[in-house]
């Protein structure tokens, strides 16, 4: 992976953008193998805590009724089995991960359709549950006489260059104070907006940590919102062991509902994760699991205090709708929306 790396910055002229770096050392992380997640991993995801965010998550699925489900990003296939065991619809993965691709296939059999792409077009529900963090970012870094580009030199270190064209528009239009570096993610913008042209009718559910804009570039923020993951370690060194650790950044919430809005859709709601299952009903799938089995209630209860803690997932992460046709408003924002803060 170093030698891919420094080859790849040699025949740039000795520079490159950060975003193609993440973008190659993320893509080398997932298509490694298939041991990211879990205890044993790197970190571990709502889905793969157990199935309650996966049944609270079916029942505004249920709401809308919908004919088919596109998961972005499946990883070991734990949300898509949880979804598959209580809805009745048809279920598509894309993943760009061969890896993880062939562990979901063994686990969901022909339940599930893999697509190599986006669709042209898709009439449905689109799930990502934290995909659009580990899309690459760009570097940027607001100085006392303007603005720069933080990009990666061939000894994998950060190098700045004068911000030009795209960035440059999108970093003049935030308010930070010098000096302060953070990241704009314009391949999550761009991603978003062709997602948002594709849909033809149905909604988009984002699932992720992360900031409306006023928040994320906070004054305070101002080393950037950069984590990497190994063995449960968290740290923001980007450079260590590139293609062995997890490289994310928070996700901009408001420049992916600008983005859907350029693509055609409207936002239906924005609410952090620990509001949106409660609105879903969450305390009736925990004394339903209870009823189930009563034995299997601690594990549960422990579950449900991850997912729903200002102190772990409940508050940093938050889901963003977006959508097209929809006329009913959304189970999952029936209170405490917070769309008006994008
Ligand atoms: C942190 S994992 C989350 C997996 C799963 N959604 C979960 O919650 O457990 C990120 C996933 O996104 C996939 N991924 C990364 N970039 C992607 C992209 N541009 N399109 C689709 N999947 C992507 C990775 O291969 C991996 O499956």
């Amino acid at each position: 992976m170093l030698e891919r790396l420094q080859r790849e910055i040699a025949a740039a002229g000795g520079w490159i953008s950060f975003a193609r770096y993440m973008e190659l050392a993320v893509q080398a992380y997932y298509g490694r193998d298939d041991r990211q997640f879990g205890a044993q991993g790197d970190f571990i995801t709502a889905p793969e805590l157990g199935s309650l965010f996966g049944r609270t998550l079916a029942q505004q699925l249920r709401q809308l009724n919908t004919p088919r489900i596109l998961e972005l990003g499946a990883g070991t296939g734990a949300l898509a089995e949880t979804l598959l065991g209580e809805l009745d619809c048809e279920y598509l993965i894309l993943e760009t991960s061969g890896a993880l691709r062939a562990r979901q296939a063994g686990r969901l059999g022909g339940k599930v359709k893999f697509l190599d792409r986006l669709p042209q077009a898709f009439r449905g529900a689109v799930l990502a549950n934290e995909v659009v963090d580990a899309m690459p970012v760009h570097g940027v870094g607001w100085r006392g006489d303007g603005i720069v580009e933080r990009g990666v030199s061939s000894d994998l270190a950060w190098q700045e260059r004068p911000a030009s064209g795209a960035l440059l528009e999108e970093a003049r239009a935030i308010e930070v104070p010098p000096p302060y570096d953070s990241e704009i993610g314009l391949a999550g913008q761009a991603w978003m907006r062709s997602l948002a042209e594709r849909l033809e009718e149905g909604v988009i559910f984002i699932v992720d940590y992360g900031f409306p804009r006023r928040e994320y570039y906070h004054s305070q923020r101002s080393m950037g919102t950069l984590m990497c993951h190994a063995r449960h370690r968290a740290h923001g060194n980007p450079f260590e062991r590139p293609g062995e650790q997890d490289i994310t950044a928070h996700v901009d919430f408001s420049a992916l509902a600008r983005a859907a809005r350029e693509g055609g859709l409207e936002v239906l709601g924005y609410a952090t994760q620990a509001q949106f299952l409660v609105n879903c009903g969450i305390t009736d799938v925990l004394a339903q699991a209870n009823l189930e089995n009563a034995l299997h209630y601690a594990p549960i209860a422990a579950e449900a205090q991850k997912l729903l803690s200002p102190a772990e997932m409940g508050e940093l992460f938050k889901v963003l709708a977006v959508g097209r046709g929809v006329e009913q408003p959304l189970l999952g924002f029936s209170r405490g929306d917070r769309s008006p803060t994008l």
